[in-house]
């Protein structure tokens, strides 16, 4: 393995979300997004998606872990200054859209929270952190889910657009690289999320999601758009969520069955936002499900010219497909579907483990797309365990992300173009799936329970100092 190195300026850093991280729920005139109404706990998902759920605070029956956090929002310089120490070059984090517009449908733009980001950018600058952004990180204004009825509403395009202008104009010195959706994609695994919208009717799982697409679509080019004109040294990228779809066997039918949803699943989002045209497996998708996008004069032209700079994409997993599956099969797959893969373990919440599939994503990725590509979200999410010394001795996560960095170094000798790699929840967060601190992905500890206790002082894993070394070496010392 020696003298295998990543290329020169590789971003190097971590990853985090503004809802999972921040807190400071009522502090500068934030409204409420998606992520405030989500309960602590592994039912979170399934209360947020059952029929007749109000998107309102019930503090009597359930917990809030977003609403608190990690207190990155009175904490960041300190945070701040232990990525650097790490040797961060990036960070990637997303501006809360309720931060700036609380309801989502204002006309113009609230100066606390635009004041707020100046401060983390700053400090960020300071020490010569460059910020990676997500514009939008599944922290929909409630607002425009309950009133609006979210992405299915074509007025939603309008109401991002003046919060991608506000930022844009505002942050135009201090943020080089941007991503307009997080995972895009999985809308069509968890659509309240990213769509603003839950499907209680069969209908919907067609008609409205993929009109929502499309408005996603048109907004993500309209962004990519206003980013290149206020901004023309950024770099503004799609971002998906990427899980290779592998055939159970080599029966023909469980081949096609896996191309089939590594179109839908990983493909359908990226072509478009990338190759700026709808790809010819979805429109026999769309007949045969009887979807009739309605389409504006001129959307076509605006997807075709607003085509993205990167792909970020997130990484965790894998995914095992096989057409007639019994239900115990099933159930025994991934998070994301499919069937057990009997050539791989699984992390504590049963995510498939698969540091070959990133090398086998980046081939794919980048022999149809051609088009630089940045590893934003990898990591394991582990219980982890304070020793009496106050050590944390995360191997397992050292193992996981060296394997997959590991990956990525086959992948640069293969040839594919690698902007950077920025490990997720590099400090510990509230997961998104579960809402519980317990599922670590962190190199840095931070002191909060599942039931909300905890002093929230932080602390240096034994992978803070390993990664440390890691970016010292540019990837060489794994
Ligand atoms: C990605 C999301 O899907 O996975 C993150 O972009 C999320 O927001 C991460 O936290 C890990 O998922 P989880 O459910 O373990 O937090």
């Amino acid at each position: 393995m020696e003298n295998k190195r990543f290329p020169e300026g590789f971003l190097w850093g971590g990853a985090t979300a503004a809802n999972q991280v921040e807190g400071g729920f009522y502090e500068g005139n934030k409204g409420m997004n998606i992520a405030d109404v989500l309960p602590g706990g592994k039912e979170r998902l399934k209360i947020l998606l059952s029929p007749g759920f109000d998107f309102k605070i019930d503090r009597e029956r359930y917990s809030y872990p977003n609403h608190e956090a990690i207190d990155f929002y009175h904490r960041y310089k300190d945070d701040i200054a232990l990525f650097a120490e790490m040797g961060f070059k990036v960070y990637r984090m997303s501006i809360a859209w309720t931060r700036i517009f609380p309801n989502g449908d204002e006309l113009a733009p609230n100066e606390d929270g635009l004041a707020f980001y100046d401060r983390v950018f700053d400090e960020l600058h300071k020490h010569g952190i460059e910020p990676v952004v997500t514009i939008s990180h599944y922290e929909m204004p409630v607002n425009l889910v309950t009133e609006y009825g979210g992405w299915r509403n074509r007025q939603v395009v309008t109401f991002f657009e003046r919060y991608v202008q506000a930022i844009f104009i505002r942050y135009k010195g201090k943020v080089k690289y941007w991503m307009t959706f997080n995972e895009i994609n999985s809308g069509l695994h968890f659509p309240i999320m990213g769509l603003g919208f839950a499907i209680h009717k069969e209908e919907d799982k067609y008609q409205s999601t993929f009109q929502a697409y499309h408005h996603q679509f048109v907004a993500s080019s309209i962004a990519v758009k206003r980013c290149h004109e206020i901004i023309p040294d950024a770099k503004i990228g799609c971002m998906i969520l990427y899980a290779p779809v592998y055939p159970y066997d080599c029966n023909p039918e469980n081949v096609m069955y896996a191309l089939k949803k590594n179109q839908l699943h990983n493909y359908y989002c990226a072509d478009v936002q990338v190759r700026g045209e709808y790809p010819a497996f979805i429109k026999r998708y769309f007949k045969e499900h009887n979807i009739e996008l309605e389409i504006q004069d001129g959307d076509l032209e605006l997807i075709k010219q607003g085509t993205v700079d990167y792909i970020g994409f997130s990484y965790y997993m894998s995914v095992t497909e096989k057409k007639e599956k019994t239900e115990e099969e099933a159930a025994q797959g991934n998070i994301l579907s499919g069937v057990k893969n009997r050539f791989l373990k699984a992390s504590d919440w049963g995510w498939e483990i698969d540091p070959i599939g990133l090398r086998i994503t980046l081939n794919e990725l980048y022999d149809r797309y051609q088009v630089p590509l940045f590893v934003v979200e990898n990591g394991l999410g582990a219980y982890d365990n304070v020793e009496e010394d106050g050590t944390i001795n995360d191997d397992y996560r050292i193992e996981y992300m060296r394997d997959h960095i590991m990956a990525m170094r086959e992948a640069v000798e293969d040839g594919v173009e690698l902007m950077g790699y920025t490990c997720w929840g590099c400090i510990d967060l509230v997961s998104m799936s579960t809402g519980e601190f317990s599922k670590r992905y962190g190199l840095i500890y931070v002191d909060k329970d599942d039931d909300g206790s905890g002093t929230l002082e932080r602390r240096k894993k034994k992978s803070f100092f390993w990664y440390k070394d890691v970016i010292a070496s540019n990837g060489e010392q794994l």
